[in-house]
């Protein structure tokens, strides 16, 4: 059997460029190779809503947003199954079954869960508005997200590091189930990250250790090109680079991250041939020299020319969104297939298949028989 790729995002904002180096390159570079048996990517509607339960219409409006960066990225729904996590309700089968398996000491010990209940103000005494209690189906979460990653026997995952103890946690479920019933219907799943490690977390424009949307520090892949120079220009450089004879400081300085991460060989040859590569470059910003104004209007035609063909592409989905709804709702129908499909084998491994159980049937009846 070959790979089973699988992987998604919460719809609750416009994906951007963390979202894009981070995860969303890789999927398409997957999908492109083509080394795989099948590869979904998912809308994760539910998981949205554990902590937007009072907002739909945010999560509603953002599901045709993510759709269209999908698409606009290139994900081709020829070669990948995109879906819509609520229309699976199998999962929630699932997430049944694997609650059992979970204790509450263990979630609570996920990280990934811990940072976000900080962020909501989900760990307090549920008294204030900043002092709010914990949902359950928010605490839950990581045990619908080992069901978003078993329904089809995912074994590769590709996703930004946040997402570590989440696989963590989805692979102990599926040791659980296999070993409680004494089976092999799940597959434990791998993570895959981006190798370059600027692409794992690309910084927000002012510096801050991550781009994301409450910070208001994201470049979105939707930005036209007049937005995303005007934040380009506004970046976070080097502070202690005042004048351009002074010496400047490449790490932590994000015009130079953003360039590691979008940068590629030829776009010193097509766009500033004074140098032969980045590395020339920083060395001639480290000596003094040079302007940060120079190396922002280099990012920003790099960084155009990367997202033409996303905003060429993301115009023409635009003019036919029915078809982009189509899209989903096609996806959701065969991924919805392979949901039952595993679902069926998991009840059969619990013996709770009943009414297909001849042996149990004809047992009971052999018992009760006078
Ligand atoms: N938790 C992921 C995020 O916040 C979204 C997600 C839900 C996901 N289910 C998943 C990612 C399964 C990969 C696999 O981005």
């Amino acid at each position: 059997m070959g790979r089973i790729i699988l992987t998604g995002d919460r719809p609750t904002g416009k994906l951007h460029l963390g979202h894009y180096v981070g995860s969303l390159r890789n999927r398409v570079l997957l999908q492109n190779e083509g080394n795989y048996e099948r590869m979904f990517v998912f809308i994760a509607d539910v998981q949205a809503l554990t902590d937007n339960a009072d907002n739909p219409e945010k999560v509603r409006q953002n599901i045709i947003e993510v759709a269209l960066d999908y698409l606009s990225c290139g994900l081709d729904p020829e070669k990948v199954t995109l879906f819509i996590q609520s229309q699976i309700p199998e999962l929630h089968e699932m997430t049944q079954f694997f609650s059992n398996l979970v204790t509450v000491q263990r979630l609570q010990r996920n990280p990934t869960v811990k940072t976000e209940m900080a962020l909501r103000g989900f760990n307090g005494d549920g008294e204030d508005d900043n002092r709010r209690g914990l949902p359950v189906g928010f605490f839950t979460y990581p045990i619908s997200q080992a069901a978003d990653i078993c329904f089809c026997k995912a074994t590769t995952v590709p996703v930004g590091e946040d997402q570590e103890p989440m696989i963590e946690q989805c692979r102990e479920i599926v040791r659980s189930f296999n070993g409680t019933y004494k089976c092999d219907v799940l597959v434990e799943p791998e993570i895959l990250l981006p190798e370059n490690l600027s692409c794992r977390r690309l910084p927000g424009t002012d510096g801050k250790a991550k781009m994301s949307k409450s910070l208001g520090n994201c470049i979105y892949l939707s930005d036209d090109p007049k937005e995303m120079e005007k934040k380009v220009k506004g970046m976070f450089t080097d502070p202690g680079h005042l004048r351009v004879e002074d010496p400047g400081k490449v790490e932590g300085n994000t015009v130079f991250t953003y360039l590691d991460a979008f940068c590629e060989p030829d776009d010193f040859a097509r766009f500033w041939p004074d140098y032969a590569n980045l590395d020339e470059l920083k060395d001639h910003y480290r000596r003094g020299g040079l302007g940060d104004m120079k190396c922002k209007k280099f990012l920003i035609q790099v960084l155009n020319d990367r997202l033409d063909p996303i905003r060429a592409r993301r115009h023409a989905y635009e003019q036919d969104i029915p078809a982009v709804y189509e899209i989903l709702r096609k996806g959701s129908e065969a991924a919805r297939a392979v949901a039952a499909q595993t679902l069926h084998e998991m009840k059969d491994a619990m013996q709770i298949n009943y009414f297909d159980d001849a042996a149990l049937i004809a047992e009971q009846a052999a018992k009760y028989r006078q």
